[in-house]
């Protein structure tokens, strides 16, 4: 059910659950100090409790009210990046419920990217919002695709499509050292920049039980129903919805990017979804090189956790 602005904030501060836009995904949102909201969040998307929640703030006053310090190297990337696609891990207050934070002591912060979502976080305060899918689908890039998930009443702010297409980058720190959980469009390159150090990925760090864990990286995410797989070359069938990234239209395929990898990634949940729509048996996706540079590494994590060849 698509409601205004001052609809979806009065839901909000009356402790239900709405679907709201960010440059990213749309998200499903309660206010983040109300548990009880929160809890209903966890229940609507069949989400595991141990993960926890990114929480959306309008502005660094608001996440400063969150969060007990903020190191100079994590002031830096919110200075860079926010608003914006990057999510940071930053020790929690005690005033955040622990089911935010799946009881962990830190706290996953960002400043959307959107207009929209800013104006409505001014009326309601602090937004703990997962992407708005039922969990292990693909996440929603429109408001269709969150109706497509939990149906005509769960009440949606549609703000068009969005403009990036896969979800934040999430940061942390081990000791003195950044740590990217996910990749997304703000790359390890624009992050070593901004700070002048190597920053690390988590991969190596998962299941060795070596703190933080970031939860949402052991569960599989992003699938259709149809197989991913990478392209091999071969013609495709009928039951096969191809994607080129670089080698132009080919006979029967409906993505076509001509390189653009930006493009890619604003439409790589929305075909996901076309091919169960089309009744699809495989997504076939053309093999190409992730540059560290741009937003293609957080692409190739996508679709390999999509393929199930990624933890
Ligand atoms: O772009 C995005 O990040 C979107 C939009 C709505 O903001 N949100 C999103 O949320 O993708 P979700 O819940 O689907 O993914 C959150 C990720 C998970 O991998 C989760 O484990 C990690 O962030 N995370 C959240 N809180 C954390 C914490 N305190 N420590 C470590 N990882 C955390
Ligand atoms: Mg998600």
């Amino acid at each position: 059910m698509f409601q205004s602005l001052s609809e979806i904030a009065a839901l909000l501060n009356a402790g239900e659950i709405a679907a709201i836009p960010t440059e990213t995904v749309y998200g499903l949102a309660a206010q983040a100090l109300n548990p009880h909201a929160v809890e209903k969040i966890f229940r609507a998307k069949g989400r595991p409790s141990d993960n926890p929640l990114i929480v959306h703030v309008a502005d660094v006053g608001m996440a400063e009210s969150l969060v007990t310090s903020i190191s100079p190297d994590a002031r830096r990337l919110m200075e860079a990046f926010w608003p914006g696609p990057l999510t940071v891990i930053l020790p929690k207050a005690g005033l955040v419920p622990d089911i935010v934070t799946a009881s962990l002591p830190n706290i996953a912060l960002r400043i959307p990217n959107h207009d929209t979502a800013i104006a409505l976080i001014k009326e309601t305060g602090p937004l703990a919002a997962p992407s708005a899918n039922k969990s292990g689908k693909p996440s929603p890039t429109s408001a269709f695709h969150v109706e497509q998930d939990f149906g005509p009443s769960l009440p949606v702010l549609d703000a068009g499509p969005c403009d990036v297409g896969i979800e934040s980058t999430v940061v942390g720190f081990i000791e003195n050292t950044p740590v990217i959980f996910r990749p997304g469009s703000i790359s390890a390159t624009m992050i070593s920049g901004i700070l002048g150090k190597t920053v690390m990925n988590a991969q190596p760090f998962a299941g060795t039980g070596l703190p933080p864990q970031s939860p949402g990286m052991k569960y599989t995410h992003y699938s259709p129903l149809a197989r991913v797989c990478w392209w091999d070359g071969q013609k495709p069938g009928k039951d096969d919805m191809l994607i080129t990234i670089s080698s132009g239209m080919k006979s029967g395929n409906l993505f076509s990017f001509d390189g653009d990898f930006e493009a890619f990634a604003r439409s790589l949940y929305d075909s996901f979804r076309q091919a169960d729509f089309l009744q699809k048996k495989r997504v076939l996706i053309e093999p190409f090189q992730p540059d560290a540079h741009s937003i293609a590494p957080a692409l190739l994590n996508r679709i390999n956790k999509a393929a199930g060849l990624d933890s």
